[in-house]
């Protein structure tokens, strides 16, 4: 990307530090809706390339992804870069096959936040070849300085553009542990997402709630986060209960494309982003961590369900499906 009028088309849902690297480098972010799943919209996007357009940004949330597959014969088909934002996708595959291997490049993040941590860090997958030695100079501070650890140059020196993206060692032993026990984690939390989904299904069922995550054809998740969409007359209300009984339910992101810096920098192709309005204003994420129990979930589902006093759940069959879950989890089912 390196002209002004270079584009780059991505959702309007989604974590700020995408578009820094825009503004930075010049090319313009295009808004596109996205879809009931929180996913990009491929139809926006094929309306949204346009001459000017470089790359495609998927971001795929919660772990969850659009049809990745159809979205990279697109980006071939236009000659432009497909760059999956799998930051919260670690571990997750679509049609068997890992997220972040679809696109010419794969974006994890190991933030604090996420599955698999080290603090502050990630990894770029990069799926073509040619890109891989100036990846090594621009992650070196724009120096020649991987060929001179490797002994290919006496000397290294400023060569390109670039950052210090290095992950420093103390970081990057602490992922080494946490890569090893990466799947244990993932399972674990897929196992309380899948709880939630089964014990709150009966309020999507009477139009208590809006929407929420669902499996998605030929996704397995990595459990990374629960979402679910309330009416709007309910936010305040149910999040004030909810953290009255210790359980705080945040919201995600605001829309970039109607933000202070997305007005001044960016563009929104689509004309309706009424997708990404009203999941920004009403959606909640309950807890999930590694180390939930079967109490901490009942503690947060028999909360959510008081909230809206239709139903009760015993403890004895929230434990009952825990344990099964973790067994289907176990032997891979
Ligand atoms: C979808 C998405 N993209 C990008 C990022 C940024 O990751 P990092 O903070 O490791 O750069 C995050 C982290 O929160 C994220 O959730």
């Amino acid at each position: 990307m390196d002209s002004k009028s270079d584009e780059l088309s991505i959702c309007s849902f989604d974590r700020i530090s995408n578009r820094c690297p825009g503004a930075g480098s010049h090319f313009v972010p295009v808004f596109v809706d996205i879809d009931k799943n929180c996913q990009l919209c491929l139809s926006e996007v094929e309306k949204a390339i346009s001459p000017r357009t470089k790359a495609v940004v998927a971001v795929h949330y919660a772990g969850q992804c659009c049809e990745v597959d159809t979205l990279a014969d697109i980006c071939n088909r236009h000659g432009i870069f497909l760059i999956e934002d799998a930051a919260q996708a670690f571990l997750s595959t679509y049609k068997g096959r890992y997220l972040g291997t679809f696109g010419d490049f794969g974006c994890f993040s190991f933030h604090y936040t996420k599955n698999t941590i080290c603090g502050e860090g990630g990894a770029l997958l990069i799926n073509q070849e040619i890109f891989v030695k100036r990846a090594h100079v621009v992650q070196e501070q724009g120096t020649n300085r991987f060929d001179f650890i490797n002994n290919r140059v006496s000397k290294y020196e400023w060569v390109d553009i670039g950052s210090s993206y290095v992950s420093n060692e103390l970081s990057a032993t602490f992922l080494v542990a946490q890569l090893q026990d990466a799947w244990y984690c993932s399972r674990r939390r897929r196992c309380v997402v899948r709880l939630y989904q089964l014990f709150l299904e009966p309020l999507l069922d009477n139009g208590h709630i809006k929407r929420m995550i669902r499996e998605i054809k030929n996704v397995s998740c990595n459990g990374h986060l629960f979402w679910f969409v309330l009416h709007e007359k309910d936010l305040p209300g149910f999040q004030n209960f909810m953290e009255s009984k210790g359980i705080v339910c945040y919201s995600h992101y605001e829309p970039l494309h109607v933000s202070p810096a997305g007005l001044k920098y960016s563009k929104t192709a689509s004309i309706c982003m009424e997708n990404t309005v009203q999941t920004a204003k009403n959606l909640l994420r309950l807890p999930v961590w590694v180390g939930m129990t079967h109490i901490d979930v009942f503690r947060v589902l028999s909360s959510v369900l008081e909230y809206f006093s239709d139903f009760e759940i015993s403890l004895a069959s929230v434990k009952e499906e825990f344990d099964r879950k973790m067994r289907d989890e176990h032997s891979g089912r």
